[in-house]
């Protein structure tokens, strides 16, 4: 490996359309009083992104529609460099869309129109050599279970959005990664493998796991939360960095965290990602 660490991301691309409410609604409510932001989002490309700022050269697999909604959507990860050159453009559908409501204390409520990012098919998945592929679940299961086969470095895949995931994914992967709500859904299936196992628990921190152990647990450093969208994104990146950077996995699981709540101070999702240099020295 170069001193460079290398990642394909397979991907979500969303455009977020962002509603700053007062707070967030129950069904059946309507809340008015919002102001409304567009942002750069889609946990492929919050993870792509994420690497980047973080050191690595990123390569981001995904598809978006041929629209204006596209160029708002690349426009960070091409500002950043972010390798751009798998990435389709679908002339039959629209570029992913996510409707984020996020409340004074920065929690949110996320729906996604995936548009586009169901063509990611895996005919269509032109993966790229790298040292790590992370993935995510808002793109086609069969193009991550495809990507995973076909890859041979470090893999690690992020459970959201919770859904049902091929025995044989979990278990090509080196690294999985999931918050709280994820871990009930996919349950104790996971304690059988032998792949480091992260869970989040927002501000508690987090804890990476073996074959159902805990072998690390961090508190993440205090911070005033403005809005927690992207802040997994992050985490599962600075994860994915930290470990191809030979760091042993406390100090991985630390650096994970504390870049994912430096995320969570500043709004949006891409505009918030953090980059190396806000972190501290040592990491
Ligand atoms: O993880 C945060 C992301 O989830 C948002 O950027 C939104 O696009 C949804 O995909």
């Amino acid at each position: 490996m170069s001193n460079t660490p290398s990642i394909v991301v397979v991907g979500s691309v969303n455009l977020d359309l962002v509603a700053s409410v007062p707070h967030l609604p129950v069904a059946g409510e309507t809340v008015t009083g919002a102001t409304l932001a567009r942002y750069p989002g889609g946990k492929g490309a919050n993870q792509a992104l994420a690497a980047r700022r973080l050191g690595a050269d990123v390569c981001l697999c995904a598809c978006t529609g041929r629209d204006t909604a596209a160029d708002e959507a690349l426009a960070l990860l091409r500002n950043d460099g972010v390798d751009l050159s798998h990435c389709l453009a679908d002339t039959e559908s629209a570029t992913g869309i996510a409707l984020i409501a996020v409340a004074p204390d920065g929690d949110n409520q996320i729906v996604v129109a995936p548009g586009a990012n169901r063509r990611l098919t895996p005919e269509r998945l032109d993966l790229p050599d790298a040292d790590a592929l992370i993935c995510q679940l808002e793109v086609p299961i069969e193009t991550v279970a495809a990507a995973a086969a076909d890859f041979s470095g470090l893999f690690c895949v992020n459970l959201a959005p919770a859904t049902v995931v091929p025995a044989n994914v979990l278990r090509r992967a080196d690294v999985i990664v999931m918050n709280e709500t994820e871990s009930e859904f996919i349950g104790d299936a996971i304690d059988v493998c032998d792949n480091l196992v992260a869970i989040t628990y927002g501000a508690r921190g987090a804890v990476l796991r073996r074959r159902g152990e805990t072998i690390a647990e961090v508190r993440p450093p205090k911070v005033d939360v403005v809005d927690a969208t992207g802040a997994g994104d992050t985490f599962t990146a600075a994860l994915t960095v930290g470990l191809l950077e030979d760091m042993p996995p406390a100090k991985a699981l630390e650096f994970a965290c504390a870049a994912a709540a430096l995320a969570t101070t500043r709004p949006g999702a891409q505009p918030a990602l953090p980059w190396r240099t806000e972190l501290n020295q040592d990491n």
